[in-house]
């Protein structure tokens, strides 16, 4: 794995050699100090990762990433600065897969170069990306979720400062309020402002509310596509309490069922960008009818990836933590972990095939022998290989059952 580094400050390069000098042989490592000299380097290179610097004179790193995404869209693109403010500003704009904060030590760097590698699995698929860059701008993260990120790194975090962000934007808080009210949610109290959201549900509950509530309601958009949205939605919302109920059946850490919460509202955002193409929709949907085709496998059929890997991609872009990216990549095939211990995944998967299941009067009837009739999307081999075939038709009576 070739990386290369740009920074116009000399030092910084030296310290960078220095730090990963002990790994040079692993990954051979280019240096450059300009934006000119770094695209003379990525003509003659075969270049997987470039590591910039966003201020330096001439060609700033954001000008020289977008070259980078243009000519080059499979090289992992990451940006390396000491000034959050840049950070903020390009983060939605998909020229950066990743950031990393200066100061940082040779293990951190380390760790995110490898993070993201993780993320270049579902970038390598050339026909994706290329789809995905006809399709123009990518929705960006909104703007609201990334202050409220910016808050939350704070060390005192203040609940009442998140609900004033939340506060400016009136429709945002309509919705909110009506969604948290709705019988989905189940609370024994009426919720009347954002603050009492916010210490109900949690401050993550809430920020994928927001994300949800965004990017599922984008304007501009036929009311044929906003009825697909809006089934996708109230899917995705669905699959997202009942993975929050699975994770937690297993005695998780508290940040793991809220992300399982997050990863299920979001594990089919991808059908979302997908959107964007002619006749989507109607033309997934009459392969899979015509020819018995899942509708992801529909998907790769006529595009060669599904929702799975483009959403996964988007929340890359993103930032979003990597249990979350993976459920999404995988929520279908989850048996291509590579580890085990994907609770987030499992969980998702898990009720994404509940919530998919076979409507039909005879479900009583469940039985360890027909599950698979049941929940035609459940890996079995999956649940087996973590034992936990024999929890399945509890997790169901439990869980599954819950509905609109
Ligand atoms: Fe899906
Ligand atoms: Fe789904």
């Amino acid at each position: 794995m070739n990386i290369l580094f740009v920074d116009d400050e000399n030092d910084v390069l030296e310290g960078y050699k220095r730090m990963l000098f002990p790994m040079k042989d692993d990954w051979p490592q280019f240096f450059s100090s300009n934006g000119n000299h770094a695209l003379e380097i990525l003509k003659k290179e075969n270049i997987d990762v470039i590591v910039c610097d966003l201020r330096m004179p001439i060609m700033d790193g954001a000008v020289l990433l977008d070259e980078v995404k243009k000519l080059y869209p499979n090289i992992l693109r990451l940006v390396l600065s000491g000034y959050q403010n840049d950070m903020k500003a390009i983060r939605a704009t998909g020229v950066a897969h990743q950031f990393i904060s200066k100061p940082c030590s040779a293990q951190s760097l380390k760790t995110t170069i490898e993070k993201s590698m993780f993320l270049k699995k579902y970038i390598n698929n050339e026909q994706m990306l290329s789809v995905i860059t006809g399709l123009g701008e990518l929705p960006g993260l909104p703007d609201v979720y990334l202050k409220i990120e910016e808050e939350i790194n704070e060390t005192e975090v203040s609940l009442k400062y998140i609900a004033d962000i939340i506060a400016q934007d009136i429709s945002l808080v309509a919705k909110i309020l009506q969604t948290v009210n709705s019988s989905f949610f189940g609370l024994r109290v009426r919720i009347t402002n954002i603050l009492e959201a916010l210490s109900f549900l949690g401050v993550n509950i809430i920020k994928s509310l927001i994300l949800y509530l965004k990017v599922f309601s984008l304007t501009d958009m036929s009311p044929k596509k906003i009825n697909f949205c809006e089934s996708v939605g109230k899917h995705s919302t669905l699959v997202a309490k009942i993975a929050q109920n699975i994770s937690k059946e297993f005695q998780s850490e508290k940040y793991l069922d809220d992300d399982s919460y997050t990863a299920g509202v979001l594990h089919d955002i991808g059908k979302i960008i997908l959107l964007h193409l002619p006749d989507y929709e109607k033309n997934v949907q009459s392969l899979s009818n015509n020819r018995h085709l899942t509708y992801d496998e529909a998907e790769q059929e006529l595009y060669g990836f599904s929702h799975a890997e483009a959403g996964a991609y988007l929340l890359g872009i993103w930032g979003l933590p990597e249990t979350i990216v993976e459920a999404t990549a995988l929520h279908h095939q989850p048996q291509n972990i590579k580890h085990y211990d994907s609770l987030v995944l499992t969980s998702v998967h898990i009720a994404n095939s509940f919530v998919n299941k076979r409507h039909t009067e005879s479900i009583e009837k469940l039985s360890l022998e027909n599950i698979n009739f049941y929940f035609p999307k459940l890996d079995l081999h999956y649940i087996e290989s973590i034992n936990l075939k024999n929890k399945i038709i509890y997790l169901y009576q439990k869980y599954g059952q819950i509905e609109f």
